[in-house]
């Protein structure tokens, strides 16, 4: 089988480490997953009253999520929650009322941080929105990456410090995927 993973990165920034976090991890994952890199930064600020008429990016991003297997969501974290853009992005997938895109999508969260707790309660918050949104998300491993020298190679990969850690959290991910698509 083949499984293509949904990424939403909550970080628009040209430089962010989540995004690069996503870049390593990706590396980590076998050959039958792939990945779609959902754009979320073109979506317009959700209002209810367009909920008839979407706009191409909406339906895109509905497409986008639909098409995927599972959803893989890599965020930092902004005065101890989520960014706006990653909850503005949940927002319009999940609506119209009935229409949930995320629904029963098997998804993992992990994030990067400069901060020392590393993510941990913009996870949390993440967390609470998509057990309402009916996404299973892998509870264990948790993953909270504080961004310091060596997070990272050159080349992108995950360093020395940190690559088997993530290897056992892509491989739980990998099996909660694979047990919830068959
Ligand atoms: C932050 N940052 C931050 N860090 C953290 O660990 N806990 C927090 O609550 C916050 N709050 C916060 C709010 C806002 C508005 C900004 C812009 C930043 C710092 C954050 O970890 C840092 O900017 C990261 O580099 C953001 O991730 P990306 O963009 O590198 O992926």
């Amino acid at each position: 089988a083949r499984y293509n993973i949904a990424v939403v990165v909550g970080s628009l920034r040209k430089d962010s480490f989540n995004k690069k976090l996503g870049k390593a991890l990706e590396k980590l994952f076998p050959a039958e997953f792939s990945f779609t890199h959902v754009r979320i930064d073109d979506l317009p600020l959700y209002n209810q009253d367009d909920d008839g008429n979407p706009s191409e990016q909406v339906k895109r991003l509905k497409g986008e999520i639909a098409a995927a297997q599972g959803l893989l969501f890599i965020t930092p974290e902004y005065n101890r929650s989520l960014p706006g853009v990653l909850k503005n992005a949940i927002d319009h997938a999940s609506r119209p009322y009935g229409q949930n895109a995320w629904a029963g999508k098997p998804a993992g969260v992990i994030g990067i941080s400069v901060g020392a707790i590393g993510t941990a309660l913009a996870q949390q918050h993440l967390r609470n929105i998509l057990a309402y949104l009916d996404v299973p998300a892998l509870g264990q491993p948790e993953a909270f990456i504080q961004a310091k020298e060596g997070v990272f190679n050159p080349d992108g990969s995950a360093g020395d410090g940190i690559k088997k850690f993530l290897q056992g959290w892509v491989d739980q991910y990998v099996n909660w995927v694979k047990t919830h698509v068959g």
